[in-house]
């Protein structure tokens, strides 16, 4: 990978902890399927992943994006774990992308980070006692990979140029990939149940009635490119909190398997900051060009061909709600009995300061409302895990915001994005059932009803989203709404072909 694309992504992200090892084990790819984890070695684990393979390529193949199967991209497969040189980059159609299982270095002497088993050492085997509750943490992030695929799926027909488009194959394949990550853990660590629960998870469609993906952020559609930028940016930064916690676990293989994934994820939210980016420095550009000094002045801003910023607001804001009820009640007892099994830590567990990783006594200010007030209040931190990890993940967000805001100012322009209110269009923990501004007020319906097309995407909104859905397939060449990247996928030049399209 080259230096650039490090450069850019490592400030987006960071790993849990340093991947620390004397040597790397060597990935495999002399099997049908990529791995570190010495697979040929188990005849039984060998067998039953060889029957899930070709469901996951049926999987794919219906379920993967649509069209573009046959065309060679420009993709990044992982060839190794050392975080200086893990991924090779070639132009390979995606079927026969090399998915693969692939674990972080395995930490010599590593204990059990946090909970009541804190100082013991991690445990290699499943813990019997926890076995329902780990098997669920796995399924529940297992789901959701393939769910986003199946939510992109669309996306190529209308892709703004080759970059973006072999950005999203890229985003796509590791997802497919993460699913594999999980699956191992199930088919390996839970026997017949484990298989049973990856065979569902190829089963389950994003949407779909019947059998709908687990979590709704994960059934909603993803129709356009602004949307797959802020999910990228939004919800896959839920993907990368939810990683990190899950990089904690007492549970080794799960720790090894999420500290590789969060390498991968970096690029996922680096094409979500930065196509939203694109998107903002288009606007400006034309806005000053034209001469246009009023953001608000939408119609003006909309016949120059891009995104007016309070749009973008509203699709942010509506992305940003729904992405927030991914973390399920902010008071839980499931995420307390978690924690204290020393299965899913909080956010940089092992680097945190200041309490003893076992909460017993802890309490953390969760806000509320009450009485048809917001309030603040102290709840013991075991049952507040959720809450803290949500605003761990609102602090994360504001760092991109601060750039895009950074581009704008630039530009000279008189607006600023901001995150609403926590409790803002929530369905899920404390607020549900209320009516919150983004400012923050407690509303009656009918308050809401009369605002709420001015915070969220309105008809019109999706209207004018869809007329700018063209596709621009040219070599080097943008739609009027995205400007070009700074720097191409591993330093490639300007006019390259990402994607070979005949
Ligand atoms: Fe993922
Ligand atoms: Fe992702």
């Amino acid at each position: 990978m080259s230096t650039a694309e490090t450069a850019t992504e490592a400030h987006l992200i960071e790993a849990p902890e340093a991947i620390h090892a004397d040597h790397f084990v060597e990935v495999s790819y002399d099997d049908a399927i990529p791995n570190n984890v010495d697979l040929s070695s188990d005849k039984q684990l060998l067998r039953a992943l060889e029957t899930w393979h070709p469901k996951y390529l049926e999987w794919w193949k219906d379920m993967g994006p649509e069209g573009y199967q046959q065309s060679d991209v420009y993709l990044r497969t992982a060839v190794g774990v050392d975080p200086g040189g893990w991924a090779k980059f070639d132009h390979v159609k995606m079927p026969l992308y090399r998915w693969g299982i692939l674990l972080a270095p395995k930490v010599e002497g590593r204990t059990i980070p946090f909970g009541r088993h804190k100082g013991e050492p991690a445990w290699q085997e499943v813990p019997g006692e926890y076995r329902a509750l780990l098997r669920r943490l796995i399924v529940v992030q297992g789901d959701t990979e393939p769910a986003s695929v199946e939510q992109q799926r669309y996306l190529g027909a209308t892709a703004p140029s080759l970059y973006d488009m072999r950005n999203l194959f890229q985003v796509n394949v590791e997802e497919g990939r993460h699913l594999w990550a999980m699956v191992y853990l199930l088919v390996k660590y839970f026997g017949r149940d484990g298989r049973e629960e990856a065979e569902a998870l190829l089963r389950r469609r994003s949407g779909e009635q019947d059998n709908p993906r687990i979590l709704g952020a994960f059934n909603e559609r993803t129709p356009d490119w602004l949307s797959f930028f802020m999910f990228t940016f939004f919800t896959d930064r839920d993907g990368k909190m939810q990683l990190a916690a899950l990089a904690e676990s007492g549970f080794d293989p799960l720790s090894r398997s999420c500290r590789f994934m969060l390498t991968e994820e970096a690029h996922h939210l680096f094409v979500g900051e930065t196509g939203v980016q694109r998107t903002i420095e288009a606007t400006c550009a034309a806005m000053n060009k034209a001469g246009i000094t009023d953001p608000c002045d939408v119609d003006a801003i909309r016949k120059l061909g891009v995104v007016d910023l309070p749009l973008l607001q509203r699709k942010a804001n509506f992305h940003m709600s729904v992405t927030r009820d991914l973390f399920g009640g902010e008071i839980s007892s499931n995420a307390a009995d978690a924690f204290s099994t020393g299965l899913k830590g909080r956010f940089n567990e092992a680097k945190l300061t200041g309490d003893d990783h076992v909460l017993t006594d802890a309490t953390y200010p969760v806000t509320r409302v009450v009485d048809g007030k917001l309030v603040v209040e102290p709840v013991p931190a075991l049952r507040a895990i959720n809450s803290r990890l949500l605003d761990d993940y609102i602090a994360d967000c504001q760092g991109g915001i601060n750039r895009w805001n950074k581009v704008i100012e630039k530009a000279g322009i008189g607006f600023r994005f901001a995150q609403p209110h926590k409790g803002f269009n929530r369905r899920i923990g404390e607020f549900a059932g209320h009516r919150i501004s983004p400012a923050g007020e407690l509303l009656t319906e009918a308050q809401w009803q009369a605002k709420c097309g001015e915070w969220l995407p309105n008809d019109d909104d999706m209207t004018f989203i869809n007329s700018l859905m063209k596709p621009c397939h040219e070599r080097g060449k943008y739609a009027s709404w995205i400007a070009p990247p700074r720097v191409g996928i591993n330093n490639q030049p300007g006019d390259f072909e990402y994607v070979r399209i005949d």
